[in-house]
């Protein structure tokens, strides 16, 4: 039996079945590229979708762990740890926010946004509660974070889900905005900057001005969920500096720890002062480990030209797609490197998707027919070429 044939049957037998993995598995990584267990090569654009931000074995990265595993790994909250402080300073830096909550997922962060625009309303006597959300969107798999996705096939099987959340408006839709904003029990608007998971669909610059200035105007609370599009990923430290909008609560996890689970809600002084000791707490988050190391990694993606480079990169790679003449690819979009390519049909999608694989070559597909590319922010201009190269040679061969 080979390597892999006992890694699978292993899985199969033991690991709950809530994925549907290709048969692959992975055994070690060097900068953006993957090895698998034949020792088989691909240059990855998925990146752990989203999340290695500095690829695998990035010094910086190793070092950081390394030496907090040598020091101390966590020592609960019911102390001091200097990490954790360092990292909070580090993810509102230049930012209206000015406080941090750090747990260990993207959904977590959602949901203690979700905690924490409730409480607020709660301190200030107020009766609002609802919490909207956008069609398509999502938000994450815990209850109140899987409600907010406007996603049935996520949602659905949970019922009865948790009321108050689960009220869905149209993305990018002004007057669905405007008449949600009537009703004076919501509490606040959760949008993504770019919806990633349902085919990389940016905001348009209107909609989120639109969206920060009635929030304001109506005393709801703005929340933005940058679980996918934040620490650099889209050519700003925070996607929602592209906008000029300023949120009252940001999330944020995947790239922030570049490969170690640590997620953020960060809001301003104001809404975080809702929250008091014992209103909300995790025991992993904020542990000096994880904070160590997300802080060695924004320290690394907020040097001087690294976030430049990774939005020239990105209108490469989209002006790269946009040169490929196909009538297969109907839209190249995205922001810095979070880009997304539209194709004809998922069907297509999908065999693009399995003929890139077997060349060696890791995309992923949201949305049912977006390739979706978010590969490390290190990747070299070459390696997109490379990619580009060889999706050129698929789509001739399914010509
Ligand atoms: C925008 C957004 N929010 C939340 C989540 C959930 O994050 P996690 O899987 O870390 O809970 C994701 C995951 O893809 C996401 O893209």
């Amino acid at each position: 039996m080979s390597k892999f044939s006992e890694i699978k049957e292993r899985d199969n037998k033991y690991f709950m079945n809530t994925y549907a993995p290709y048969d692959v598995a992975f055994e070690r990584g060097e900068g953006c590229y993957l090895y698998d267990t034949d020792g088989n090569e691909y240059l990855d654009f998925l990146g752990g979708i989203a999340v290695n931000a500095l690829g695998y074995n990035y010094p910086a990265f190793v070092d950081a762990i390394t030496a907090q595993a040598k020091k101390v790994s966590i020592i609960s909250n019911y102390f001091y740890n200097e990490n954790r402080g360092l990292m909070a300073e580090q993810l509102v830096k230049d930012t209206h926010l000015e406080k941090v909550f750090f747990g260990n997922s993207g959904a977590e962060a959602n949901e203690c946004a979700i905690k924490l625009a409730r409480k607020y309303f709660k301190v200030k006597g107020e009766n609002r509660f609802k919490i909207v959300t956008a069609v398509k969107s999502f938000h994450g798999r815990t209850l109140a974070t899987v409600t907010a996705t406007g996603q049935e096939k996520y949602n659905k099987p949970y019922a009865p889900l948790p009321e108050g959340i689960g009220i869905y408006i149209p993305y990018n839709d002004e007057d669905a905005l405007r008449a949600v904003l009537e009703d004076d029990e919501v509490a606040a608007i959760m949008l993504e900057p770019i919806q990633g998971e349902s085919g990389i669909v940016p905001a348009t610059e209107s909609y989120l001005k639109l969206a920060d200035k009635l929030t304001k105007e109506k005393g709801v609370l703005l929340i933005l969920d940058e679980v996918q599009t934040g620490a650099g990923r889209t050519g700003k430290f925070w996607a929602f500096e592209h906008y000029g909008v300023t949120p009252d609560i940001v999330t944020a996890a995947k790239g922030i720890g570049g490969g170690v689970p640590i997620s953020a809600c960060m809001a301003t002084a104001e809404v975080a002062s809702a929250f008091v000791p014992g209103d909300h707490g995790t025991t992993f988050g904020a542990q000096p480990l994880v904070t160590g190391v997300g802080y060695a990694v924004c320290s690394k993606i907020r040097e001087q030209g690294f976030m430049d480079e990774v939005a020239a990169k990105g209108a490469y790679l989209r002006a790269e797609l946009r040169k490929i003449d196909d009538a297969r690819i109907v839209d190249v979009r995205g922001k810095g490197l979070m880009v997304g390519a539209e194709i004809e049909s998922g069907d297509i999608a999908k065999e693009i998707y399995n003929r890139m694989f077997k060349k060696g070559f890791i995309l992923n597909v949201a949305g049912g027919k977006v390739l979706r590319f978010v590969p490390p922010l290190i990747v070299a201009t070459e390696q997109i070429d490379l990619m580009i190269s060889a999706l050129k040679e698929t789509l001739k061969e399914m010509e």
